[in-house]
């Protein structure tokens, strides 16, 4: 048997490069090494208020890059979560297992209230619906970026008090940080990672740009007063538009450095574009053809949930009987 992998993904905002490159990339590598069950959050993407059309839209979207991007659905699981009931059963479940210092003491709660005049009680629960989703498969191996460390341990800490209080049950799932693949920053904001929350129109390149506008968008693209690329003295601009023709390239450093030396700014973000263009063509194609027949799409959805659906709920039930509420 094949270790377990799952990871997930919020169906919110735009599938980026950095998304691709940073995660997808890595998911789509592991296919082969590990069973692994690739999440659609919906349920995750609620804690904070979604136009419901627009949502609905954005799940079906973001399976369909999933797909395109190389996820293949023969031999991983793509799940919608609010599909699969156990995902909320074993949250609740977890949800009375949890004391309430350690939700309050998680920093993206901690982020995110101080964005928000009101705070939910979904924002609070979010990383026991994460565990939730780790823990019923007891999966073996997590994914995530490391702005998702803090929530794997607390899965882990919470897999351990349950095995110390009921018996052991849950595996221990393992953070798995990107080794391969390269952290993409915003293009407006070489400081930041490009993140799909962040609206600016020239912080990141969507999977689904047309080419034009990732011309745009990169020829926009924040360098340094520098005219021309300095190998010895190059700003974070520069160094992220050479990591995304790296990425989608497929160059070595040598090669890079020796393309990119003295170039004009200009002209290197002419390469990039043309680099990024040429390298989510392939992507951009399945994702029509994909969607040109949702059918099919709705298809790969309704099978994934039936395949992990019976693992689902045979860990529900074991941690009911363990808890003792009532389960036959
Ligand atoms: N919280 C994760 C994020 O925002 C998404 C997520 C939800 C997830 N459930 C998960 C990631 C389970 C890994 C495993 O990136």
């Amino acid at each position: 048997m094949k270790p377990r992998v799952l990871s997930g993904i919020q169906p919110t905002g735009s599938l980026h490069i950095g998304n691709y490159l940073g995660a997808l990339k890595n998911w789509v590598r592991m296919q082969h090494d590990y069973e692994c069950v690739f999440c659609i959050v919906d349920l995750h993407a609620i804690t904070v208020y979604q136009d419901p059309a627009e949502l609905r839209q954005k799940i079906e979207q973001t399976a369909a890059i999933f797909i395109a991007a190389g996820i293949d659905p023969q031999i991983s699981s793509v799940v919608v979560q609010s599909t699969v009931a156990a995902h909320a059963e074993l949250c609740w479940l977890l949800t009375c297992c949890t004391p309430l210092g350690w939700l309050e003491r998680m920093t993206q709660f901690k982020d995110k209230a101080a964005k928000q005049e009101s705070i939910g009680d979904g924002l609070l629960q979010y990383p026991v619906l994460m565990a939730a989703d780790i823990l019923l498969y007891k999966a073996n191996a997590v994914p995530v970026g490391d702005d998702q460390s803090q929530h794997l341990e607390l899965t882990r800490d919470l897999a351990q008090r349950f095995n110390a209080l009921y018996g052991e049950t849950f595996v221990m799932p393992e953070t798995k940080l990107p080794t391969i693949g390269a952290r993409i920053m915003g293009l407006d904001d070489p400081t930041k990672k490009m993140s799909k929350s962040e609206t600016g129109s020239g912080h990141a390149i969507s999977l689904l740009d047309e080419p034009s506008v990732i011309r745009k968008k990169i020829m926009r693209a924040t360098t340094d007063s520098n005219p021309h690329v300095d190998l010895v003295n190059m700003g974070p601009g520069v160094v992220n538009l050479l990591t995304i023709h790296q990425a989608f390239s497929g160059w070595t450093d040598d090669q890079v450095k020796s393309h990119f030396a003295g170039m004009r700014y200009g002209d290197l973000k002419k390469t990039v574009a043309e680099a990024v263009v040429a390298g989510l063509e392939p992507l951009q194609k399945r994702y029509k053809e994909i969607t040109a027949d949702p059918a099919y799409l709705r298809g790969v959805l309704r099978e994934s949930a039936a395949r992990v659906t019976p693992i689902a709920n045979e860990t529900v039930n074991t941690v009911k009987q363990r808890m003792g509420v009532y389960s036959d």
